[in-house]
Protein backbone atom coordinates (compact mmCIF):
# COMPACT_ATOMS: atom_id res chain seq x y z
CA UNK A 1 0.00 0.00 0.00
CA UNK A 2 1.41 3.57 -0.78
CA UNK A 3 1.68 5.69 1.94
CA UNK A 4 0.16 9.48 1.57
CA UNK A 5 2.90 11.99 0.91
CA UNK A 6 3.83 14.16 3.84
CA UNK A 7 7.53 15.71 3.40
CA UNK A 8 9.94 15.82 5.96
CA UNK A 9 8.92 19.03 7.17
CA UNK A 10 5.38 17.80 7.52
CA UNK A 11 3.56 19.17 4.16
CA UNK A 12 0.81 17.53 2.74
CA UNK A 13 2.38 17.44 -0.73
CA UNK A 14 0.26 18.23 -4.03
CA UNK A 15 1.49 16.23 -6.62
CA UNK A 16 1.92 18.10 -9.78
CA UNK A 17 -0.79 16.83 -12.68
CA UNK A 18 2.09 14.84 -14.91
CA UNK A 19 3.13 12.83 -11.64
CA UNK A 20 -0.25 12.07 -10.08
CA UNK A 21 -1.13 10.80 -13.54
CA UNK A 22 1.78 8.67 -13.93
CA UNK A 23 0.93 7.26 -10.56
CA UNK A 24 -2.54 6.04 -11.56
CA UNK A 25 -1.32 4.58 -14.93
CA UNK A 26 1.37 2.89 -12.81
CA UNK A 27 -1.37 1.53 -10.03
CA UNK A 28 -3.57 0.67 -13.39
CA UNK A 29 -0.66 -1.20 -14.90
CA UNK A 30 0.08 -2.93 -11.85
CA UNK A 31 -3.52 -4.25 -11.49
CA UNK A 32 -4.48 -4.82 -14.78
CA UNK A 33 -1.39 -5.81 -16.74
CA UNK A 34 -0.62 -4.01 -20.31
CA UNK A 35 1.09 -0.72 -20.73
CA UNK A 36 -1.64 1.87 -19.64
CA UNK A 37 0.60 4.22 -21.19
CA UNK A 38 0.80 3.45 -24.23
CA UNK A 39 -3.07 2.06 -24.41
CA UNK A 40 -5.07 4.95 -25.55
CA UNK A 41 -8.13 3.90 -24.14
CA UNK A 42 -6.87 4.29 -20.88
CA UNK A 43 -7.37 8.26 -19.57
CA UNK A 44 -6.64 9.59 -16.37
CA UNK A 45 -9.18 11.85 -14.76
CA UNK A 46 -8.59 14.09 -11.48
CA UNK A 47 -10.55 15.87 -8.79
CA UNK A 48 -9.83 18.29 -5.94
CA UNK A 49 -10.20 17.76 -2.23
CA UNK A 50 -11.95 20.95 -0.91
CA UNK A 51 -11.66 23.04 2.36
CA UNK A 52 -14.71 25.14 3.19
CA UNK A 53 -13.86 28.93 4.60
CA UNK A 54 -17.35 28.80 6.67
CA UNK A 55 -20.84 27.39 6.29
CA UNK A 56 -20.40 24.11 8.52
CA UNK A 57 -23.19 20.97 8.88
CA UNK A 58 -25.11 24.11 6.91
CA UNK A 59 -25.89 22.16 3.78
CA UNK A 60 -28.30 19.67 4.78
CA UNK A 61 -30.29 22.80 6.19
CA UNK A 62 -30.86 23.96 3.35
CA UNK A 63 -28.32 26.99 4.18
CA UNK A 64 -25.09 28.51 2.54
CA UNK A 65 -21.64 27.09 2.40
CA UNK A 66 -18.06 28.66 0.88
CA UNK A 67 -16.04 26.27 -0.14
CA UNK A 68 -12.52 26.43 -2.33
CA UNK A 69 -10.74 23.28 -4.34
CA UNK A 70 -7.45 21.94 -2.72
CA UNK A 71 -4.17 21.39 -4.86
CA UNK A 72 -4.27 18.34 -3.38
CA UNK A 73 -6.34 15.90 -5.72
CA UNK A 74 -7.27 12.43 -6.56
CA UNK A 75 -6.19 10.29 -10.21
CA UNK A 76 -8.03 7.97 -11.56
CA UNK A 77 -6.42 5.62 -14.38
CA UNK A 78 -9.80 4.40 -16.50
CA UNK A 79 -10.72 2.25 -19.01
CA UNK A 80 -14.57 1.84 -19.84
CA UNK A 81 -15.65 -2.47 -20.57
CA UNK A 82 -18.20 -3.37 -22.74
CA UNK A 83 -20.38 -6.00 -19.65
CA UNK A 84 -21.64 -3.82 -16.54
CA UNK A 85 -18.29 -5.03 -14.21
CA UNK A 86 -16.88 -2.49 -12.08
CA UNK A 87 -13.25 -3.50 -10.70
CA UNK A 88 -10.82 -0.75 -9.03
CA UNK A 89 -7.47 -1.00 -7.91
CA UNK A 90 -5.60 1.54 -5.46
CA UNK A 91 -2.64 2.55 -4.01
CA UNK A 92 -3.80 3.13 -1.02
CA UNK A 93 -6.25 -0.06 -0.44
CA UNK A 94 -5.28 -4.08 -0.63
CA UNK A 95 -6.51 -6.57 -3.99
CA UNK A 96 -8.98 -5.35 -6.01
CA UNK A 97 -12.04 -3.89 -5.45
CA UNK A 98 -15.34 -5.77 -8.09
CA UNK A 99 -18.76 -5.81 -8.27
CA UNK A 100 -21.52 -6.07 -11.07
CA UNK A 101 -23.65 -2.75 -11.86
CA UNK A 102 -26.46 -5.27 -11.15
CA UNK A 103 -25.95 -5.40 -7.77
CA UNK A 104 -25.49 -2.03 -6.98
CA UNK A 105 -28.81 -0.38 -5.80
CA UNK A 106 -30.92 1.46 -2.91
CA UNK A 107 -31.04 -1.44 -0.95
CA UNK A 108 -27.23 -2.40 -1.83
CA UNK A 109 -24.83 -1.44 0.68
CA UNK A 110 -23.84 -4.20 2.74
CA UNK A 111 -27.19 -6.57 2.11
CA UNK A 112 -26.16 -6.17 -1.81
CA UNK A 113 -22.73 -6.84 -1.33
CA UNK A 114 -21.82 -3.92 -2.58
CA UNK A 115 -19.74 -2.23 0.74
CA UNK A 116 -16.19 -0.73 1.02
CA UNK A 117 -14.38 2.19 -0.68
CA UNK A 118 -15.50 0.76 -4.11
CA UNK A 119 -19.69 1.66 -3.22
CA UNK A 120 -18.62 5.38 -3.94
CA UNK A 121 -17.48 4.43 -7.31
CA UNK A 122 -19.55 1.47 -8.27
CA UNK A 123 -22.77 4.28 -6.70
CA UNK A 124 -21.45 6.55 -9.18
CA UNK A 125 -22.33 4.79 -12.64
CA UNK A 126 -25.81 3.63 -10.98
CA UNK A 127 -26.83 6.76 -10.04
CA UNK A 128 -25.81 8.05 -13.52
CA UNK A 129 -27.75 5.15 -15.44
CA UNK A 130 -30.42 5.84 -12.75
CA UNK A 131 -30.74 9.21 -13.88
CA UNK A 132 -30.79 7.89 -17.98
CA UNK A 133 -27.14 8.12 -19.16
CA UNK A 134 -25.84 5.03 -20.71
CA UNK A 135 -23.07 4.04 -18.67
CA UNK A 136 -21.33 0.42 -18.12
CA UNK A 137 -18.61 -1.16 -16.14
CA UNK A 138 -15.17 -0.11 -16.17
CA UNK A 139 -11.37 -0.90 -14.90
CA UNK A 140 -10.14 2.01 -12.95
CA UNK A 141 -6.83 2.25 -10.90
CA UNK A 142 -6.67 5.43 -8.26
CA UNK A 143 -3.31 7.31 -6.31
CA UNK A 144 -4.37 9.77 -4.45
CA UNK A 145 -2.61 12.60 -2.48
CA UNK A 146 -6.06 14.35 -0.81
CA UNK A 147 -5.57 13.36 2.97
CA UNK A 148 -7.61 10.47 4.19
CA UNK A 149 -9.61 10.64 7.17
CA UNK A 150 -8.66 14.47 7.57
CA UNK A 151 -12.21 16.07 7.11
CA UNK A 152 -11.02 17.58 3.05
CA UNK A 153 -13.13 15.18 1.30
CA UNK A 154 -11.28 12.68 0.17
CA UNK A 155 -14.65 10.59 -0.80
CA UNK A 156 -15.66 13.07 -3.10
CA UNK A 157 -12.54 13.47 -5.09
CA UNK A 158 -12.60 10.16 -5.65
CA UNK A 159 -16.29 10.13 -7.07
CA UNK A 160 -15.83 13.59 -8.90
CA UNK A 161 -12.67 12.14 -10.88
CA UNK A 162 -14.81 8.92 -11.74
CA UNK A 163 -17.82 10.95 -12.63
CA UNK A 164 -16.37 13.10 -15.18
CA UNK A 165 -14.09 9.93 -16.52
CA UNK A 166 -17.38 8.39 -17.01
CA UNK A 167 -18.76 11.47 -18.56
CA UNK A 168 -15.90 11.63 -20.87
CA UNK A 169 -15.86 8.25 -22.19
CA UNK A 170 -19.39 7.61 -22.77
CA UNK A 171 -19.91 11.21 -24.34
CA UNK A 172 -22.22 12.49 -22.03
CA UNK A 173 -21.73 15.67 -22.18
CA UNK A 174 -22.24 17.16 -18.77
CA UNK A 175 -18.86 18.75 -17.78
CA UNK A 176 -18.69 21.44 -20.35
CA UNK A 177 -21.16 23.46 -18.45
CA UNK A 178 -22.01 24.25 -14.78
CA UNK A 179 -25.42 23.23 -15.15
CA UNK A 180 -24.19 19.43 -16.67
CA UNK A 181 -21.41 19.05 -14.07
CA UNK A 182 -24.42 19.87 -11.24
CA UNK A 183 -25.90 16.81 -12.80
CA UNK A 184 -22.43 14.87 -11.78
CA UNK A 185 -22.79 16.22 -8.31
CA UNK A 186 -26.43 15.05 -8.23
CA UNK A 187 -25.41 11.18 -9.32
CA UNK A 188 -22.56 11.56 -6.64
CA UNK A 189 -24.65 12.57 -3.75
CA UNK A 190 -27.01 9.98 -4.29
CA UNK A 191 -24.10 7.09 -4.39
CA UNK A 192 -23.39 8.26 -1.40
CA UNK A 193 -26.21 8.63 0.22
CA UNK A 194 -28.23 5.24 -1.15
CA UNK A 195 -25.29 3.24 -2.09
CA UNK A 196 -22.15 4.27 0.27
CA UNK A 197 -25.14 4.77 3.24
CA UNK A 198 -23.76 8.11 4.26
CA UNK A 199 -26.45 10.71 4.25
CA UNK A 200 -24.50 14.00 4.34
CA UNK A 201 -25.11 16.53 2.33
CA UNK A 202 -23.91 17.84 -1.03
CA UNK A 203 -21.05 20.52 0.08
CA UNK A 204 -18.05 17.97 -0.81
CA UNK A 205 -19.08 16.93 -4.01
CA UNK A 206 -20.12 20.44 -4.71
CA UNK A 207 -17.20 21.50 -3.89
CA UNK A 208 -15.11 19.05 -5.87
CA UNK A 209 -16.96 19.75 -9.41
CA UNK A 210 -17.72 22.96 -9.21
CA UNK A 211 -14.96 25.16 -7.41
CA UNK A 212 -12.81 26.53 -9.81
CA UNK A 213 -9.29 28.25 -9.77
CA UNK A 214 -8.99 31.75 -8.25
CA UNK A 215 -12.29 31.31 -6.45
CA UNK A 216 -14.90 30.59 -3.64
CA UNK A 217 -17.72 29.05 -4.05
CA UNK A 218 -20.85 30.41 -2.44
CA UNK A 219 -23.27 27.65 -2.56
CA UNK A 220 -26.73 28.10 -1.26
CA UNK A 221 -29.01 24.87 -0.59
CA UNK A 222 -32.20 26.91 -0.41
CA UNK A 223 -34.35 24.12 -2.98
CA UNK A 224 -31.73 21.47 -2.03
CA UNK A 225 -28.58 20.58 -4.33
CA UNK A 226 -27.76 24.31 -5.49
CA UNK A 227 -28.64 24.88 -9.40
CA UNK A 228 -26.78 26.90 -11.39
CA UNK A 229 -28.05 30.47 -10.27
CA UNK A 230 -27.03 29.25 -6.71
CA UNK A 231 -23.83 28.47 -6.68
CA UNK A 232 -22.16 31.82 -7.05
CA UNK A 233 -18.03 32.21 -7.49
CA UNK A 234 -16.60 35.23 -5.29
CA UNK A 235 -12.90 35.95 -6.05
CA UNK A 236 -10.17 34.73 -3.27
CA UNK A 237 -7.09 36.37 -3.87
CA UNK A 238 -5.51 35.88 -0.80
CA UNK A 239 -2.03 36.26 -2.35
CA UNK A 240 -2.93 39.54 -3.66
CA UNK A 241 -3.02 40.88 -0.01
CA UNK A 242 -0.45 38.86 1.83
CA UNK A 243 -2.74 36.31 3.10
CA UNK A 244 -2.99 32.69 2.83
CA UNK A 245 -5.01 29.80 4.36
CA UNK A 246 -3.17 27.31 6.60
CA UNK A 247 -4.62 24.29 6.98
CA UNK A 248 -3.89 22.09 10.10
CA UNK A 249 -4.79 18.13 9.81
CA UNK A 250 -5.02 17.43 13.56
CA UNK A 251 -4.66 13.49 12.64
CA UNK A 252 -7.12 13.41 15.19
CA UNK A 253 -8.89 9.75 14.79
CA UNK A 254 -12.05 10.34 13.66
CA UNK A 255 -14.56 9.39 16.42
CA UNK A 256 -18.32 8.17 15.91
CA UNK A 257 -17.94 10.00 12.93
CA UNK A 258 -21.01 8.04 11.37
CA UNK A 259 -22.91 8.04 14.18
CA UNK A 260 -22.52 11.51 15.30
CA UNK A 261 -23.30 13.14 12.21
CA UNK A 262 -26.60 11.15 11.31
CA UNK A 263 -27.36 12.46 14.85
CA UNK A 264 -26.73 15.77 14.55
CA UNK A 265 -28.90 15.52 10.91
CA UNK A 266 -32.15 14.02 12.64
CA UNK A 267 -32.03 16.85 15.81
CA UNK A 268 -31.80 19.32 12.89
CA UNK A 269 -34.77 18.00 10.96
CA UNK A 270 -37.17 17.35 14.58
CA UNK A 271 -36.40 20.67 15.41
CA UNK A 272 -37.52 22.04 11.96
CA UNK A 273 -40.67 19.95 12.45
CA UNK A 274 -41.34 21.15 16.08
CA UNK A 275 -41.33 24.75 14.55
CA UNK A 276 -43.47 23.72 11.40
CA UNK A 277 -40.84 24.66 8.52
CA UNK A 278 -39.14 22.42 5.87
CA UNK A 279 -35.93 23.44 6.74
CA UNK A 280 -34.00 25.36 9.97
CA UNK A 281 -33.18 27.59 6.85
CA UNK A 282 -36.94 29.27 6.77
CA UNK A 283 -36.06 30.31 10.33
CA UNK A 284 -34.00 33.60 10.18
CA UNK A 285 -31.70 35.32 12.70
CA UNK A 286 -34.35 37.56 13.43
CA UNK A 287 -37.01 34.53 14.39
CA UNK A 288 -33.99 33.23 16.14
CA UNK A 289 -35.28 33.63 19.60
CA UNK A 290 -38.44 33.03 18.98
CA UNK A 291 -37.79 29.55 17.80
CA UNK A 292 -35.80 28.66 20.56
CA UNK A 293 -38.66 29.65 23.00
CA UNK A 294 -40.84 27.72 21.01
CA UNK A 295 -38.51 24.98 21.27
CA UNK A 296 -38.03 25.24 25.43
CA UNK A 297 -41.38 22.81 26.32
CA UNK A 298 -39.42 19.97 23.82
CA UNK A 299 -36.26 20.50 24.68
CA UNK A 300 -35.40 19.56 28.39
CA UNK A 301 -31.73 19.61 28.11
CA UNK A 302 -31.46 22.04 25.78
CA UNK A 303 -29.53 19.81 23.07
CA UNK A 304 -31.98 20.93 20.10
CA UNK A 305 -31.78 24.79 20.82
CA UNK A 306 -28.10 24.56 20.77
CA UNK A 307 -28.50 22.54 17.13
CA UNK A 308 -30.75 25.20 15.94
CA UNK A 309 -28.82 28.22 17.27
CA UNK A 310 -25.51 26.75 15.91
CA UNK A 311 -27.28 26.24 11.89
CA UNK A 312 -29.14 30.06 12.07
CA UNK A 313 -26.15 31.80 13.01
CA UNK A 314 -23.42 30.29 10.87
CA UNK A 315 -25.47 30.51 7.65
CA UNK A 316 -25.78 34.21 8.78
CA UNK A 317 -22.08 33.97 9.10
CA UNK A 318 -21.70 32.73 5.77
CA UNK A 319 -23.81 35.54 3.96
CA UNK A 320 -21.18 38.17 6.11
CA UNK A 321 -18.27 36.78 4.99
CA UNK A 322 -19.67 36.57 1.42
CA UNK A 323 -20.07 39.89 1.46
CA UNK A 324 -16.93 40.93 2.61
CA UNK A 325 -14.85 38.38 0.37
CA UNK A 326 -16.84 40.30 -2.50
CA UNK A 327 -15.51 43.57 -1.10
CA UNK A 328 -12.09 41.94 -1.18
CA UNK A 329 -11.75 42.94 2.83
CA UNK A 330 -10.35 39.50 3.71
CA UNK A 331 -8.64 40.50 6.80
CA UNK A 332 -12.05 40.83 7.95
CA UNK A 333 -13.14 37.30 7.97
CA UNK A 334 -11.02 36.09 10.36
CA UNK A 335 -13.36 36.87 13.22
CA UNK A 336 -16.28 34.91 11.35
CA UNK A 337 -13.83 32.15 10.84
CA UNK A 338 -13.22 31.65 15.00
CA UNK A 339 -16.76 32.67 15.84
CA UNK A 340 -18.28 29.90 13.71
CA UNK A 341 -15.34 27.30 15.38
CA UNK A 342 -16.75 28.69 18.87
CA UNK A 343 -20.60 27.92 17.60
CA UNK A 344 -19.28 24.74 16.31
CA UNK A 345 -17.57 23.67 19.29
CA UNK A 346 -20.31 24.67 22.28
CA UNK A 347 -23.33 24.93 20.11
CA UNK A 348 -23.04 21.93 17.75
CA UNK A 349 -21.10 19.88 19.89
CA UNK A 350 -18.83 18.63 16.74
CA UNK A 351 -15.07 19.47 17.57
CA UNK A 352 -12.61 17.24 19.65
CA UNK A 353 -10.01 18.92 21.68
CA UNK A 354 -7.15 18.49 18.69
CA UNK A 355 -9.36 21.08 16.90
CA UNK A 356 -9.77 23.48 19.61
CA UNK A 357 -6.13 22.89 20.56
CA UNK A 358 -5.01 24.11 16.55
CA UNK A 359 -7.70 26.78 16.27
CA UNK A 360 -6.42 28.64 19.90
CA UNK A 361 -2.75 28.09 18.76
CA UNK A 362 -3.60 29.56 15.23
CA UNK A 363 -5.07 32.54 16.93
CA UNK A 364 -2.38 32.63 19.32
CA UNK A 365 0.10 32.56 16.76
CA UNK A 366 -1.24 35.54 15.51
CA UNK A 367 -3.43 33.96 12.55
CA UNK A 368 -6.26 36.53 11.76
CA UNK A 369 -9.07 33.87 12.89
CA UNK A 370 -9.36 29.95 12.69
CA UNK A 371 -11.79 27.55 12.81
CA UNK A 372 -12.51 23.66 12.19
CA UNK A 373 -13.79 22.60 8.44
CA UNK A 374 -15.53 19.75 7.35
CA UNK A 375 -17.66 17.58 9.32
CA UNK A 376 -15.79 17.62 12.73
CA UNK A 377 -14.74 14.96 15.35
CA UNK A 378 -11.12 15.16 13.95
CA UNK A 379 -9.96 16.17 10.97
CA UNK A 380 -8.67 19.77 10.01
CA UNK A 381 -8.34 23.33 10.77
CA UNK A 382 -7.80 26.53 8.36
CA UNK A 383 -6.05 29.39 9.64
CA UNK A 384 -6.28 33.05 8.02
CA UNK A 385 -2.29 33.64 8.21
CA UNK A 386 -0.68 36.91 6.76
CA UNK A 387 2.03 35.23 4.39
CA UNK A 388 4.90 36.34 6.67
CA UNK A 389 3.50 34.83 10.02
CA UNK A 390 2.50 31.29 8.34
CA UNK A 391 6.21 29.73 9.95
CA UNK A 392 5.18 31.01 13.41
CA UNK A 393 1.92 29.67 13.23
CA UNK A 394 3.00 26.18 11.90
CA UNK A 395 5.84 26.46 14.90
CA UNK A 396 3.56 26.99 17.65
CA UNK A 397 0.97 24.46 16.34
CA UNK A 398 3.36 22.22 16.18
CA UNK A 399 4.76 22.85 19.62
CA UNK A 400 1.12 22.76 21.38
CA UNK A 401 0.31 19.67 20.18
CA UNK A 402 4.27 18.30 21.27
CA UNK A 403 3.59 19.63 24.63
CA UNK A 404 -0.01 18.22 24.97
CA UNK A 405 1.61 14.82 24.02
CA UNK A 406 -0.05 14.56 20.74
CA UNK A 407 1.05 12.93 17.54
CA UNK A 408 2.31 15.82 15.76
CA UNK A 409 -0.04 17.32 13.24
CA UNK A 410 0.60 18.02 9.59
CA UNK A 411 0.21 21.30 7.34
CA UNK A 412 -1.02 22.27 4.06
CA UNK A 413 -2.23 25.64 2.23
CA UNK A 414 -5.02 25.86 0.34
CA UNK A 415 -4.82 28.18 -3.06
CA UNK A 416 -8.28 28.08 -4.79
CA UNK A 417 -7.66 25.43 -7.18
CA UNK A 418 -9.08 23.82 -10.18
CA UNK A 419 -12.61 21.77 -10.07
CA UNK A 420 -12.29 17.81 -11.19
CA UNK A 421 -11.51 17.76 -15.11
CA UNK A 422 -9.49 15.17 -17.64
CA UNK A 423 -5.41 15.26 -16.47
CA UNK A 424 -3.85 13.04 -19.61
C1 LIG B 1 -19.24 16.59 5.72
C2 LIG B 1 -20.41 16.29 4.81
C3 LIG B 1 -20.95 17.57 4.15
C4 LIG B 1 -21.21 18.64 5.19
C5 LIG B 1 -20.02 18.79 6.13
C6 LIG B 1 -20.30 19.73 7.28
O1 LIG B 1 -18.15 17.06 4.97
O2 LIG B 1 -20.03 15.39 3.80
O3 LIG B 1 -22.09 17.27 3.41
O4 LIG B 1 -22.38 18.39 5.90
O5 LIG B 1 -19.62 17.55 6.69
O6 LIG B 1 -20.48 21.02 6.81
Amino acid sequence: MGAQPVDDAGWHVAWPPAEGARRARDVFARAFGGDPAGDPVVGVWSAPGRVNLIGEHTDYNAGLCLPTALPHRTYVALRPRTDDVVRLASAQADGLWEADLADVGADGGAAGGVSGWGAYLAGVAWALREAGHAVGGFDAAVDSCVPFGASLSSSAALQSAVAVALDDVHGLGLGGSVAGRSRLVEASVRAENDVAGAATGGLDQSASLLCRAGEALLLDFRAGLPPEEHAVPLPWDLASVGLALLAVDTRAPHRLVDGQYAARRASCERAAALLGRDSLRDVGPVALDDALAALAPHDPDGVLRRRVRHVVTETARTADVAELVRAGAYEQVGPLMTASHVSLRDDFEVTVPELDLAVDASVAAGALGARMTGGGFGGSTLALVRDVDVDAVVAHVRAAFADAGLAAPAFLLAPPSAPAGRTD
